[in-house]
């Protein structure tokens, strides 16, 4: 696992997904979006630097919004409109990007992703003064939105573009307004933008762009940033991926593992509950007990997790440590129901990192534990055959160091 090297949007590309999260199954709207841009940026012959850059800003462009499931009902239902409700999710998105390394480039044009061309935005921004990467968005997203799934694609398209071409100068970019009708005469615009299939040739397809490619620490980098959304879902959780990826690191120093594998299973720890992302925060921030529904859709997240997490280069193993927390080694866990003999270590120590964590949280429905009823819990489930004992003992052999890693972490927070 020395040789980690991967191309930029093949971990973009994956970590889009989770923004597209819901209840029941996963939308499209990044991947597509993203194709819109793609096209668009061929008709107008963008260089390929900001081609790359355009594509990468529509897979994430609406991350402002993904741990709030009130501001992306929002984004769902009032996309026409520039009021504060689409304001935010751009700054929040802004926000989340710009001090990044690795995707700190998309931060300017994820802001400004809503303004219209006529002015009138809360950045004071319009006309030429918007970054063109932003327009494109803008316009590609509207087509994306305006797509009925349960429609035959030729009996919308002509409404679709009516829709667009009314607010050319006004919401849109006239010169993109014209590209966008002369792409769309093609056939395949609109058969390759309903084909599910075709997403994994042009992804492929945009593995020429650019020499950049990540190494593990990127990749550590960009899952912080992840990890800071899944956490805001509930303020009850507000450091809880850190915490888990520090102990989870620990323990897997203390059994030994190499410096690559620690760092690997700090990405595990930061990713574990990405697909917490399909959990409404009424569920999450729910005091007291959730009922039989609620608990089917909360089983759904590490199912999410593993999904997501699979589809990226080299992330095989971390897939397997990061969304195996909830499987149990007497196979009872979920949501693949393996035995203890499948369950990578990793995963195991994953499984302990993430309890320690939790129960030395405070929870909606609970306090905080003491130290002699955290113990007492997580040494019955080692009893019971839930979780691994040797890991378990390392904890409780560590603990008070294990503490102070959550409460450096909880002093962080604040
Ligand atoms: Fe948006
Ligand atoms: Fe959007
Ligand atoms: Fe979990």
């Amino acid at each position: 696992m020395d040789s980690f090297d991967i191309h930029p949007v093949n971990l973009i590309k994956a970590l889009s997904m989770a923004l597209e999260l819901a209840v029941h199954g996963m939308s499209s709207h990044h991947w597509r979006t993203a194709l819109v841009c793609d096209r668009i940026a061929k008709n107008i012959r963008l260089n390929a630097v900001e081609h790359q850059r355009l594509v990468y800003t529509a897979l994430l462009h609406d991350i402002g919004a993904a741990s709030s499931w009130s501001e992306r009902k929002k984004i769902i239902a009032n996309e026409q409109t520039n009021d504060q409700g689409m304001y935010r999710h751009a700054e929040d998105g802004y926000l989340l990007l710009k001090d990044s390394v690795q995707l700190g480039d998309l931060a300017e044009p994820i802001r400004y992703h809503h303004d219209r061309w006529a002015g009138g935005n809360y950045s004071g921004l319009r006309g030429e003064q918007i970054p063109l990467i932003s327009r494109i968005v803008h316009i590609a997203d509207r087509i994306e939105i305006l797509i009925h799934n349960n429609e035959f694609i030729f009996d919308q398209s002509k409404r679709i573009l009516t829709v667009i071409e009314k607010e050319s100068g006004i919401e849109f970019d006239p010169s993109l307004v014209t590209a966008v009708k002369e792409l769309t005469k093609k056939e395949s615009f609109w058969l390759d933008l309903v084909n599910p299939n075709y997403y994994e040739v042009f992804f492929k397809s945009l593995d020429v762009y650019g020499s950049i490619r990540y190494s593990l620490d990127d990749a550590i980098n960009i899952a912080e940033i992840f990890a800071t959304i899944i956490d805001r879902m509930s303020s009850f959780t507000a450091t809880h991926s850190r915490s888990v990826a520090k102990i989870a690191a620990f323990l897997a120093e203390i059994k030994g593992f190499s410096a690559d594998e620690v760092k690997n299973m700090k990405i595990a720890g930061l990713l574990h509950d990405l697909g917490k992302l399909a959990i409404p925060n009424e569920i999450l921030e729910k005091p007291g007990k959730l009922n039989n529904g609620e608990v089917v859709i909360i089983r759904q997240h590490t199912y999410y997790t593993y999904r997501i997490l699979e589809q990226i280069d080299n992330f095989d193993t971390i897939a397997k440590w990061a969304a195996y927390h909830h499987e149990t080694l007497d196979g009872q866990g979920y949501p693949f129901r393996i035995k203890e003999e499948s369950i990578p270590l990793g995963s195991k120590i994953v499984a302990v990192a993430d309890i320690f964590v939790a129960l030395t949280e405070n929870r909606p429905y609970r306090e905080n534990l003491s130290e002699i009823k955290v113990k007492s819990i997580i040494f019955k489930m080692a009893e019971n055959g839930k979780i691994d004992k040797s890991i378990v003992n390392d904890l409780f052999e560590h603990y008070h160091e294990a503490l102070e890693i959550m409460l450096d972490l909880k002093a962080i927070a604040i």
